[in-house]
């Protein structure tokens, strides 16, 4: 049955009308109406092609066999996942196909597409992370557990093996307990990374907390640590134990991976203004003379589990997820982190937080 073009006006403008790719197939497989946002999916106008041209993946295909078999009930829904990619990027739909209700008059099937890419994405990245912590828990636990069984029979009567296998059980039980004191924190800052913090903290305060803290690591690696941070520093809106756990990390780091190079440099500047920040701003940095970093590796630093040299940072005692939680922790203070590294001369990583108040001129 072939109803004027008329009678699909009404049905047009609805069709247009959505924002989602929608199309309406003749029986035979014609497309009859196809919004822009098909028309943009295919990279074609739709209206007059023949869908099965362009829908031609296995599981797609076959979707559209069943929804335009004359033996299939109306009633029935077809759902088919197919992925489009052109050149720069790939997108997964899912394909809804539903015949229109043959009482309405007009003979046909309704296409539409939802972009599930992102949901893909999520869904990967929580895979990955399962997967991530997983394998960081296993190899400390294996070490428990052969360590455990090693001092429950050959080691009994051993004093001496004995303090050294327990020894190494404690590192690894406090690897282990880092590594899930940093998952919380991590998930912590997921859930307040939109709530902007308040205080007004000196950061001069901040830096010096961090010292102390590493005191003890600074003064075993030997390595010169230089102070360049002004005495009249304005204060920032921010979390002190968010920063200094920023700065721990960052100095940390410097220690771990460029204590090599004799000596680390903490400095900080007040800028009138920064990039699309505005101003005032503080810029803080912590450089080393150490190993530096080959750029290639320089914008995956600030993902989780992320490590250059993984046996060297667990070496050292690393999980690779300082940097994901400095990242979270600069969003939330709606700053940001600079990371410049020159292989072989070593690496500054910079700090920008928009200042408190207005600094008097
Ligand atoms: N100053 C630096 N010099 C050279 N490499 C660095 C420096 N800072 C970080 N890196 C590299 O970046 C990686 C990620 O750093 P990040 O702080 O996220 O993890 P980590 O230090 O390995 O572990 P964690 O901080 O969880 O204890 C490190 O493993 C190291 O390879
Ligand atoms: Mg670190």
């Amino acid at each position: 049955m072939l109803e004027p073009r008329d009678a699909l006006a009404p049905l047009r403008a609805l069709i247009c009308a959505l924002s989602e790719p929608v199309m309406l197939i003749s029986p035979d497989g014609v497309v009859r109406i196809a919004n822009a946002a098909a028309d943009e999916v295919f990279v074609t106008p739709m209206e007059g092609a023949r869908v099965r041209a362009h829908l031609r993946q296995p599981d797609a295909s076959a979707l559209i066999e069943r929804a335009l078999d004359p033996e299939t009930p109306p009633e029935a829904v077809h759902r088919a996942v197919m992925v489009i990619g052109f050149a720069s990027a790939e997108t997964t739909w899912q394909i809804t196909a539903r015949r229109l209700d043959p009482d309405a008059g007009i003979d046909g099937t309704v296409i539409s597409l939802h972009d599930i890419s992102h949901r893909e994405a999520a869904e990967a990245q929580r895979r990955d992370f399962v997967a991530n912590v997983s394998h960081e828990l296993r190899s400390p636990l294996t070490v428990l557990v052969g360590f455990i069984e090693t001092l429950q029979n050959a080691a009994q009567d051993d004093p001496v093996a004995r303090a050294e296998f327990l020894g190494i059980m404690s590192r690894e039980t406090q690897r282990m307990a880092g590594l899930v004191a940093d998952l919380m924190s991590l998930s912590r800052l997921e859930g307040d990374e939109r709530i902007r913090p308040r205080e007004h903290v000196s950061l001069t305060d901040v830096l010096r907390a961090t010292i102390a803290a590493l005191r003890p690591r600074i003064e075993a690696t030997g390595v010169q640590l230089d102070w360049a941070v002004p005495d009249d520093l304005p204060e920032v809106t921010g979390d002190h134990d968010q920063l200094v756990q920023v700065f721990h990390n960052l100095l940390g780091n410097a220690l771990k991976y460029g204590a090599d190079g004799g000596r680390i440099v903490i400095g900080a500047r007040l800028l009138a203004q920064f990039a699309a920040m505005g101003g005032p701003v503080i810029r803080v940095s912590v450089t080393d003379y150490g190993d530096g970093i080959d750029p290639i590796h320089i914008p995956r630093l600030t993902e989780r589990f992320y490590r250059v040299d993984r046996a060297r940072s667990r070496d050292q005692g690393g999980t690779g997820l300082g940097l994901a939680i400095v990242k979270h922790i600069v969003n939330r203070h709606r700053g940001r982190l600079l990371i410049r590294s020159a292989p072989g001369a070593g690496s500054s990583f910079d700090v920008v937080l928009p200042c408190a108040a207005p600094v008097p001129s």
